[in-house]
């Protein structure tokens, strides 16, 4: 009789002649508990052992407390290039790798690490596509203090991001763009990693970062890719050098498969645009496709679609590439997109014009500056927290977030103040957390006499 250990220390018999499905058989052979004793202790894993782990973590045979120590053991001891490529694989591998190869066109789409007030994605995606650039991209939700694209879009009534392949697939030969949420078919492993880190302290970690975002863009068809690496107090990467390490690591794995990939050091030191929270993102958003949205928005918005129509062969320099988008601002082209875009996912693309349609709060109430100056900066990062503790984030795996509150910021960076001026509108359904997101975004306020050095937008480009 054979038998096969089990994690419990038990032995559990087989009859002759069975067999042992392949994580089984790796899982006699080497066990999860001495793989992460392996990295928890600085030891190098074997590729086909994190292959193994994955996939078993994916099919659910290793199960979430045995990923968060991993991943735990990694945040400390990191992973090195053999060990990172091995990790990217297998989450790539764990769906299915969508081929575009029959779509025309160069497929480019855009990454960013993750921000406070980052709606980048909802306006960049229908500028490119309306500049001739199809675009499949795959997004995710909110992540620690950050938000997320899927929450942002799915706040507009009916829109879905759970696309089938193949209905993915005709969206981007046929609008030009296809917006979905990791679904159980492309990069799944990703898909349970990233609600893990959220909730485990494993999100800031630069092979982490790198390999979720490089598995399912890599699994999503793309030919060309362009990274927006944010740095700052309300990214991830608080420090540049950080940041530069992170757009390496990335662009080393699109190479190492074939793919373009060019990133931008972009700033995160205070939110970006005006508007913080899902609904309220989405309107600052469609203004920004109609040219009336703040500067430092838009103009990261710019840069990073220039990049993919330079990418993507619809424009020879980042001049023309500016020259093409600002024609599709001026036409209404750019909109245009947009609302196809959201009709063709199911939803009501009346809101694009009428933003009544989209979830609005019941109540407002501003919070004021307790002194008079000018702004000095901004703890990006609490505010983030602060509209996660209002309900435009989660704090948990399962929390059901409020798409209709959030902040707009009346007074950022450099600007003056007087006292007792209001500096953000809170926009709220439930009154309970509100004292706490008041004192948190006080808090998060510098003031002082003179206005800070500006910084520029875009700190450093990388290919
Ligand atoms: N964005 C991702 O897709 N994954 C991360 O780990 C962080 C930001």
């Amino acid at each position: 009789m054979t038998g096969i250990r089990m994690d419990d220390g038990r032995w559990e018999a087989l009859s002759p002649g069975a067999c042992l499905p392949a994580f089984l058989v790796w899982a006699v052979r080497v066990r999860p508990y001495e793989l992460i004793k392996a990295k928890r202790d600085g030891k190098q894993l074997a590729p086909e052992d994190i292959r193994a782990f994955i996939e078993a973590y994916t099919s659910g045979a290793v199960p979430d407390y045995q990923m968060s120590a991993l991943c735990m053991a990694v945040f400390f001891r990191g992973l090195n290039a053999v060990e990172l490529g091995a990790w990217t694989q297998a989450m790539l591998r764990s769906g299915e790798v969508v081929d575009l190869s029959d779509v025309p066109g160069v497929k480019v789409d855009k990454h960013s690490t993750g921000g406070v007030g980052d709606k980048v994605s909802v306006s960049l995606a229908p500028l490119a596509a309306a500049c001739g650039v199809p675009v499949p991209m795959i997004s995710g939700r909110g992540l620690g203090h950050t938000g997320g694209t899927v929450d942002k879009l799915l706040s507009i009534p009916g829109f879905k991001m759970d696309v089938p392949v193949s209905e993915y697939r005709r969206l981007v030969r046929e609008v030009g763009c296809c917006l979905i949420s990791q679904t159980s078919a492309i990069a799944p492993a990703d898909k349970k990693l990233y609600a893990l880190r959220d909730v485990t302290a494993t999100v800031d970690c630069i092979p982490l970062i790198a390999s979720s975002i490089m598995s399912k863009k890599l699994a999503e068809g793309i030919d060309a890719l362009v990274l927006d690496v944010k740095v700052g107090s309300g990214a991830f990467m608080k420090r540049a050098e950080d940041a530069r390490t992170l757009a390496r690591t990335m662009i080393g794995i699109g190479a190492e498969m074939g793919r373009k990939v060019t990133a931008l050091l972009t700033d995160m030191e205070q939110p970006l645009g005006r508007a913080v929270g899902n609904a309220l993102e989405i309107i600052e958003a469609v203004e920004m496709l109609r040219g009336r949205a703040p500067a430092d928005y838009t103009e990261v918005t710019l840069a990073l679609t220039a990049e993919m129509l330079v990418l993507g062969g619809k424009a020879s320099s980042q001049a023309e590439a500016r020259q093409k988008m600002h024609a599709a601002v001026k036409d209404g082209s750019a909109v245009r997109k947009l609302k196809e875009i959201v009709q063709a996912q199911g939803g009501d693309p009346r809101a694009i014009d009428d933003y009544s349609l989209l979830p609005q709060a019941r109540s407002t109430v501003d919070v004021v500056a307790a002194q008079p100056g000018f702004i000095t900066g901004i703890d990006t990062e609490a505010v983030g927290l602060a509209a996660v503790a209002l309900g435009a984030g989660r704090q948990r795996v399962d929390s059901i977030i409020d798409p209709a509150v959030g902040f707009t910021l009346l007074r950022k960076e450099g600007e003056p103040v007087v006292a007792g001026e209001p500096i953000v509108r809170i926009h709220y359904n439930e009154p309970g957390p509100l004292e706490e997101v008041k004192e948190r975004l006080l808090g998060a306020y510098r003031f002082g006499p003179q206005p800070p050095a500006s910084r520029p937008l875009v700190l450093e480009r990388l290919e």
